[in-house]
């Protein structure tokens, strides 16, 4: 295998920051293909913590090639800010990152829009990041956004600035003012972001094409999770682009044929942040301790973040949806020491994700003995290979593997690089 996509299966922070970091090892390319720094993916590299919203996180390697392709939304300034702060580590040189001419560009005014309108919805917020995301991809699928490409061209890029102030004039008023689209403003950074971004930019479906034809790995990193995506997730809550596999061909300008595998990556729990339905969460003391085991905080927003258990008929559509070769299960230390472990092995009467009802989903559990070991945790992060796995563990490994029809390719039992079981290797 050469190419592998790699996405979430759950509701997006199953921990691909760091599955992406470590299969990245042997990638000679890492391509992201949607959403935008409504991602945070956490890394942990010895005693280095980064958080990575934008550049894809197979960037800690020298020599791999970072690339945001044409469906990203991207933010210049945190992109700069991003690309600095992972230099200043010596993790990545800006020489190593591409950037499609076809990507949109997250303005100003698209953050501000975004916040004043989750205000404005008051007990009906889809809980967006607030990053802008959202109103950046209308303006694209409007066909007013503005590319990368628009930044080269400045008299277009004044025109288009100008259709938009027109266009969201009246709402910026009807929600209660804000700077709104400040043409002057925009036109001033558009200049410091043209300078510096010109090195990095290219047609990236021509660059991924060509590694792929000379037979280098190249990994496509996915954003956000299945159950998050536009058409097939928890719609109206979902973020405002397609996560899953096939989207690393439309978001990059390749073709189908050119992925070889996908690994869908799950925690070996949920959890779900901002609105929308969750079948599975689990309120009060015992949500709690899940949360607090598995430091269950937003990377971007720092939110808290609802949990509860693994959800195998979500799980077995994420795999439909994606067509999973693998399957990736993370924070398994997490369930080490919590009582009363259950996992969900399905709905009651005939609800099933990606049909309507699922707020109302019931539920049916069966519960999993074995996790409340206090010496659990310290064997699990110490596990090296599935063999070094208590019985417990590996039968609810092969419980998971069983119900959703996809092997077990990875496990993580620890937020470091080296807390990882690599069952089958990605190239
Ligand atoms: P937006 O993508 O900022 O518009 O937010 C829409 C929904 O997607 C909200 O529920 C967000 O919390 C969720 N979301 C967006 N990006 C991520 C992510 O990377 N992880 C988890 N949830 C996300």
């Amino acid at each position: 295998m050469s190419t592998l996509a790699v996405i979430g299966a759950q509701w997006g922070d199953e921990g691909k920051g760091k599955v992406v970091d470590v299969i990245a090892r042997e990638a000679k390319v890492v391509a992201r293909f949607s959403g935008g720094n409504n991602a945070g993916h956490t890394l942990v590299i010895g005693d280095k913590k980064i958080i990575t919203h934008l550049v894809p996180s197979g960037c800690a390697y020298p020599g791999t090639l970072c690339v945001l392709g044409a469906g990203m939304v991207v933010d210049c300034d945190v992109l700069r800010e991003e690309l600095d702060a992972l230099e200043r580590q010596g993790l990545m040189q800006s020489g190593e990152l591409r950037v499609s001419y076809e990507a949109h560009l997250i303005l100003p005014y698209h953050r501000e829009l975004d916040g004043l309108r989750e205000d404005a919805r008051r007990d009906a917020k889809i809980g967006t990041t607030r990053r802008g995301v959202g109103p950046a991809y209308e303006a694209k699928a409007a066909r007013r956004g503005i590319k990368v490409r628009d930044l080269f061209n400045p008299e277009l890029l004044r025109s288009r600035l100008e259709l938009n102030r027109g266009v969201l004039a009246p709402e910026f008023e009807r929600l209660g003012g804000g700077r709104g689209v400040d043409v002057e403003a925009v036109m001033s950074q558009a200049d410091q972001w043209r300078s510096w971004l010109e090195p990095a930019v290219c047609d990236v479906g021509a660059l991924v094409h060509q590694a792929v034809v000379d037979g280098l790995p190249v990994l496509f990193e996915g954003a956000q999770g299945a159950l998050l995506d536009v058409d097939h997730g928890t719609y109206p809550f979902v973020t405002s682009t397609s996560t899953i596999a096939g989207a690393a061909c439309s978001g990059l300008g390749i073709g189908p044929t050119l992925i070889d595998g996908v690994w869908g990556i799950s925690k070996a729990y949920a959890t779900r942040v901002g609105a929308g339905p969750f079948p599975t969460r689990v309120d009060g003391a015992a949500g709690d301790a899940i949360r607090r085991a598995g430091a269950e905080f937003g990377a971007t927003t720092g939110r808290p973040r609802d949990c509860g258990w693994l959800d195998l008929p979500a799980l077995r559509y994420a795999a439909r949806l994606n067509g999973l070769t693998g399957l990736c299960v993370t924070k398994l230390d997490v369930l080490a020491g919590l009582a009363n472990v259950a996992i969900c092995v399905g709905y009651r009467d005939g609800v099933e994700p990606g049909r309507d009802g699922l707020e109302a989903a019931v539920p049916v559990y069966e519960s999993i003995s074995g996790w409340d070991d206090p010496a659990l945790r310290g064997r699990l992060e110490a596990a090296r290979r599935l063999a070094d796995l208590p019985v417990p563990v590996r039968a609810y490994l092969d419980r998971v593997a069983e119900a959703v029809g996809v092997p077990i390719t990875l496990v993580s039992v620890g937020p470091d690089r080296e807390q990882t079981i690599v069952v089958t290797t990605p190239f």
